[in-house]
């Protein structure tokens, strides 16, 4: 922080680019602030690609200035809007991109996105162009990282959606199964279902079998517990499904709600936009210091510089010690 502040930093950037990639996240704005006015500072002009990868491809952006950047740190979506990229996974997708960096004298970009994104980001990096990556994914499934930015606000949501299915599921004496997004990952599963006190959580990460589920409702029915509310993580498997499972093979009335993309959207809470102003900053001081092929993010409280291949090839396990938690207190 203090080398911001005048530190004897040694500035050789011009002209940096921004750009978010991916599923959205609550936060991509704030990062977005966060690094045009951190570039700002530094006398370094920034833009913004828009549609992410496809916008750099086709040299398609904005100019971002302090000014431009301002009333968005609250805004969830992004407002240089994101796309998957399927020409940017070829070869000659990322050749074009490089080259439009070159003609644009782009000295360096910040890649704002999850796992996907990333690939990309680190990638481009290997061809020589100078690429800083900020954990940016709902899934919270980036190796490295505590908490990726847009987790918490989503977390938050499905906590709130959670709660009020819970009243539904009392006043009704029903069984809920909720289904959260996260499509090889089970944290959100994990922590909004440790937060409104599910009875059963499914993320993919944990094996499960159809019976033991029905065995465990079973159980609970006869220990007179009338409502329960099991969430599952979609890439374990659908509500739909496993709702009709549990009315055909129980007593039971069981339904099903898909909270979709709610979680995707909505205002960042202020621990992402904290997040998000921490990492965007970072991750401008990491370019300006010649860093290059890192993703930017938090880990123990700290900003950490994660080796980019290692963070898109490993896979980030769900935290042991709420697995743990979630045994003795999901009972
Ligand atoms: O990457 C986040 C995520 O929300 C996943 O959990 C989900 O499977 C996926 O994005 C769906 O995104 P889209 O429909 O935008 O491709």
């Amino acid at each position: 922080m203090d080398r911001l502040a005048g530190g004897p930093l040694q500035v050789t950037m011009r002209r940096i680019g921004i750009l978010t990639s991916g599923g959205d996240a609550s936060g991509m704005n704030a990062a977005i602030r966060a690094v045009t006015r951190t570039a700002a500072s530094m006398g370094v002009a920034a833009i913004g690609f828009e549609r992410g990868f496809d916008g750099l491809m086709t040299d398609t952006w904005i100019e971002l200035n302090a000014r431009s950047v301002s009333g968005i740190v609250e805004l969830g979506g992004t407002i240089l809007k994101t796309a998957r990229s399927e020409l940017f996974r070829t070869e000659d997708g990322r050749s074009q991109a490089a080259a439009v960096l070159r003609h644009d004298g782009v000295d360096g970009l910040v890649v704002i996105g999850g796992n996907g994104s990333q690939t990309g980001g680190y990638q481009l990096s290997r061809m020589g162009v100078p690429v800083v990556g900020v954990a940016s994914t709902i899934d919270n499934d980036m190796y490295g990282f505590d908490y990726t930015i847009g987790f918490d606000t989503a977390v938050n949501t499905a906590v709130d959606a959670i709660d009020r299915i819970r009243d539904v599921a009392e006043s009704h004496d029903r069984v809920f199964v909720v289904e959260v997004m996260g499509r090889d990952n089970g944290s959100i599963a994990l922590e909004a279902s440790l937060a409104t006190g599910a009875d059963i959580v499914l993320p993919p990460e944990l094996p499960f079998s159809l019976p033991a589920v029905i065995t465990r409702l079973r159980d609970d029915i006869m220990a007179r517990k009338k409502h329960h509310v099991i969430v599952i993580a979609e890439g374990a498997g659908r509500a739909q499904d496993l709702a009709a499972y549990i009315n055909a093979n129980l007593p039971v009335e069981c339904r099903a709600t898909v909270l979709g993309y709610v979680q995707r959207g909505g205002s960042p809470t202020r621990f992402d936009r904290i997040l998000a102003s921490i990492s965007g900053e970072a991750a401008v001081v990491a370019l300006s210091e010649n860093r290059s092929g890192i993703i930017v993010g938090m880990r123990d409280g700290h900003v950490v510089l994660q080796d980019a291949l290692e963070a898109v090839t490993r896979r980030s396990p769900l935290r042991p010690e709420l697995v743990k938690l979630l045994g003795r207190v999901s009972i």
